[in-house]
């Protein structure tokens, strides 16, 4: 039948997917199209306000979706209507294990929740209770509520696959398409900086794509790092990538200025920005993340560039919400170029 879509380049599909699903946009039953190096995600027809960046509205046939099993856990859960609603409808997936934080009042009943994960999203080996991120490595509290085995696991995005542990080193699934977006604007011969790389998302994807003449991914947190090598040791673009331990506070006094540059600390990457944009070469850019109260987006960009003025020119070329991070706060991303 013919039907609404949004036309996304296959590498950013999955994410789409689950951004749409989360709010209420994706149609179930119609099966997702193929183009090519491009998916087509069914949409409901009022798809208005979602960011351009997310892919091309386009109109198309779809096939319909067989019938198979319910769409949305909370359908395996023998429990009242009321109760369900008060059950997230989103989760990360990384590699074979899924990844949810439950309101306190549904705590008590994790292991039922875990369970109908378990069941519900494929290939899944464990469902862990997600406490959050902590402290200066940004390592996520987890708590098993069902399955078996080790938080280590492999994690596919973007066409590579990455060694992560969810309980040692900070890893997202939901930062793929910022990786690839970064990823995409390396020129051949660039220099890069992937700076608190944790496992090395950004610095592996932009390996794995072959412009960059060199890329140097610096973590603080030692075990994040070697899941990095662990990773780098697989592919043929490994031996490219500098994998370094160390804080920035060793690490920016020596370095040389490079072409790009990747800062994502969100919470405290604004105490290092004065010498982070230091090892920005002119022309260059710095790819900079911060949560940011949503009542302050406005002119933030400003003030940013405002506080580097003593080291050159510096401009926000481009700036987009990443995810929403809190009620009141969003992940954003700031493009800063120097001027050449
Ligand atoms: C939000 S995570 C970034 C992860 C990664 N860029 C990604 O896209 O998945 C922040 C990382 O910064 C590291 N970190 C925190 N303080 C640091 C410092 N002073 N020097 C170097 N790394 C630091 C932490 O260990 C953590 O891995």
């Amino acid at each position: 039948m013919i039907a609404r879509g949004l036309r996304v380049p296959r590498s950013h599909g999955e994410d789409v997917r689950k951004e749409l699903a989360d709010a209420g946009l994706l149609r179930t039953d119609l099966e997702v199209e193929q183009e090519g190096e491009f998916l087509v995600l069914p949409t409901v027809n009022d798809v208005e306000g979602i960011p351009s960046s997310w892919g091309e509205p386009v109109e198309r046939e779809f096939r319909l979706h067989p019938a198979k099993g319910p769409s949305r856990y909370r359908d395996l859960l023998p429990w009242p209507d009321e109760e369900k609603e008060t059950l997230p409808r989103s989760f990360d997936v990384v590699g074979d294990i899924v990844l949810i934080r439950l309101p306190t009042a549904l705590e008590p009943k994790k292991e039922e929740v875990g369970e109908a994960l378990l069941q519900f999203v494929p290939g899944v080996r464990l469902v862990g209770l997600d406490h959050g991120v902590h402290g200066p490595a940004r390592r996520r509290e987890v708590e098993r509520i069902a399955g078996s085995g080790t938080w280590r696991t492999r994690h596919r995005e973007n066409g590579v696959e990455l060694d992560v542990d969810v309980e040692r080193a900070y890893f997202s699934p939901r930062l793929a398409r910022e990786h690839a977006r970064v990823a995409e604007e390396v020129e051949s011969g660039d220099r890069v900086y992937d700076l608190c790389c944790g496992v090395g998302p950004f610095a592996v994807t932009i390996a794995h794509l072959g412009r960059a003449a060199s890329v140097t991914a610096v973590d603080s947190n030692p075990e994040a790092i070697d899941l990095l090598r662990e990773t780098l040791r697989r592919y043929p673009f490994g031996p490219r990538v500098r994998a370094v331990a160390a804080p920035l506070e060793a690490f920016l006094p020596e370095a040389v200025p490079v072409e790009r540059v990747v800062l994502n600390l969100p919470h405290e990457g604004i105490k290092y920005l004065p010498s982070v944009a230091r090892t920005v070469a002119p022309g260059g850019r710095l790819y900079y993340y911060e949560v940011v109260a949503r009542t302050e987006l406005e002119g933030r960009g400003v003030v940013l560039v405002d506080s580097l003025v003593p080291l050159g020119e510096f401009a926000v070329v481009a700036e987009h919400v990443v995810h929403p991070y809190s009620p009141a706060s969003d992940l954003v991303a700031f493009v800063i170029e120097r001027a050449g």
